[in-house]
């Protein structure tokens, strides 16, 4: 048997609660840590380097697969949102995934999305995707708070990709002294410096080719830090006009604080770019740091 097929065998993919339960409790009687990566599925590489994080981390990994409905705006894309279980799971096999958690709707939300209580984080989700996604860090907050009760995880990872939700989750794990290890892991990019995403495929083939800019200008803005340029303001413009002139439409292009995701003072000496824009039907988002 080759050892693919091999892992394919002892993976499970379970949909219910208390199916899942069982398994974790299984992993916990072996004395084992359990690392969990939490997905909205349609798997590329940037999933899958989480999972290996995952793995140097804990004896067992548990990886969910769930298209959150209240994370996303009444204009946004669930309904389109790639969904691929069959393949995500093979490569979640290969990968080395001990289980998948594949909830349905009723499950996540068992009074429904109206009655759902909401676990609404302050400050961090209200700055930059907050502001042009109004609402969207208050359902990855809900989902996150509900995956980590239902998994119990020793330590969950995240993608830096997605530096603000990581920032979010931080503050929602401490604030509710939740039981969970929160690791970010690093941007995994394509070979021209585009950052990975599920969104990626809904890029013309000519954006394709424009697409890269996007980390490149946050990346020139990172290096102009690092080399003691100090006028944000005009760092961002630069940026702005030359992702405008390619035909992108920038929601920001932001220098922050790493910690607070607050807009940076002079004399500080760290700092996170991000940048969000839309390019043709793609709305694309990234980050570098600096300093
Ligand atoms: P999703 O977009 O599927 O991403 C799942 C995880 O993969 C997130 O932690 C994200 O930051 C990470 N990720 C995505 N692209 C990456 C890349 N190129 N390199 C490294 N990591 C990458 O983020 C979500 O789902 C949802 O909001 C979720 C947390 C599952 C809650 O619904």
């Amino acid at each position: 048997m080759s050892a693919a097929r091999g892992a394919l065998l002892t993976m499970q993919v379970v949909e219910s609660l208390p199916t899942l339960r069982e398994h974790v409790a299984g992993f916990r009687n072996e004395g084992a840590r359990v690392a969990f990566v939490p997905t909205m599925g349609n798997l590329h590489a940037g999933h899958l380097a989480l999972v290996e994080h995952a793995r140097s981390l804990a004896e067992r990994v548990v990886v969910s697969i769930y298209v959150n409905p209240t994370q996303f705006g009444a204009n946004e894309d669930f309904g389109n949102y790639p969904r691929t279980l069959e393949r995500d799971c093979q490569q979640l096999a290969k990968a080395g995934a001990d289980l998948v958690y594949t909830p349905n709707d009723v499950t996540m939300y068992p009074l429904g999305i109206e009655n759902a209580t909401h676990v609404s984080v302050p400050g961090v989700s209200n700055r930059l995707e907050g502001k042009h996604r109004p609402g969207h860090f208050d359902g990855v907050a809900t989902v996150v708070a509900r995956l980590f009760l239902m998994v119990a995880p020793d330590v969950a990872v995240f993608g830096r990709k997605d530096y603000q939700q990581v920032a979010v989750i931080e503050h929602m794990v401490r604030d509710l002294s939740l039981p969970v290890a929160v690791q970010s892991a690093p941007t995994v990019r394509e070979a021209d410096g585009l950052a990975m995403s599920s969104r990626n495929q809904y890029l013309s083939e000519s954006d394709r080719v424009t697409a890269p800019l996007l980390y490149r200008e946050i990346s020139r803005i990172a290096t102009a830090l690092e080399g003691g340029a100090r006028d944000y303001k005009a760092l961002r413009g630069e940026a702005v006009a030359t992702l405008q002139d390619a035909g992108f439409l920038c929601d920001y292009v932001a220098i922050r604080n790493p910690d607070t995701l607050k807009k940076s003072k002079k004399d500080d000496t760290r700092w996170v770019v991000l940048a969000a824009a839309l390019l043709g039907r793609a709305r694309l988002i990234d980050n570098v740091s600096a300093g």
